[in-house]
């Protein structure tokens, strides 16, 4: 692990360069894993943050979230899993995190992630960092794969293996 020395620390104290990749994960899809493994390849920690909403009922409790993303995160060896509830930026202060790092699908996701990006460094200066999605997923989210998914339409290329798994033994379970 690389350490390098934060740009606001006037020490000589080597520090972590941390980021977080928040979301809901309900499940983990090949567009999330390959933001956070890239983010994983720029920070010496990354944090992925699921956020508890508990207003919303996901199909995946979010222990079963963490244990998936855990599962297919855990070669990259600087991967973190968290839930969280509350504010963003507080999970962030809270553990030091100077930087949030989102992935861009489509200019369609532009608009609502600047108002999140420009709120959250208003509350707190915690910068977000928009990484471009990797065209293969620009289409991909969770709900599309759950919905394919419950219509015994083929999404092995769109999820890992264990997420393939669980998504057709909870299916199967409904
Ligand atoms: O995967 P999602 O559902 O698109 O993730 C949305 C998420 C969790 C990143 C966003 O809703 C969020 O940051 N929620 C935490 C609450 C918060 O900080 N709200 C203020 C945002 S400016």
């Amino acid at each position: 692990m690389s350490l390098t020395r934060n740009a606001r620390t006037t020490s000589e104290e080597p520090v972590l360069r941390r980021a977080v990749c928040p979301g809901s994960f309900d499940p983990i899809t090949n567009g999330h894993l390959d933001i956070i493994a890239r983010a994983a390849r720029l920070y010496d920690t990354v944090h992925v943050a699921v956020m508890i909403n508990k207003s919303k009922k996901g199909l995946f409790t979010i222990e079963e979230r963490i244990a998936l993303i855990e599962a297919v995160t855990g070669d990259l060896g600087n991967v973190k899993v968290e839930a969280f509830h509350g504010l963003l930026v507080d999970f962030c202060k809270q553990r030091d995190i100077p930087a949030i790092v989102k992935g861009l699908r489509a200019v369609s996701d532009f608009d609502y992630e600047l108002q999140m990006a420009q709120m959250n460094i208003g509350l707190t200066g915690v910068e977000t960092l928009f990484v471009p999605t990797n065209p293969a997923y620009s289409f991909l989210s969770s709900s599309l794969v759950k919905e394919v998914a419950q219509w015994g339409g083929d999404i092995s290329h769109l999820v890992p293996p264990p997420v393939l798994e669980a998504l057709s033994t909870k299916l199967r379970q409904q």
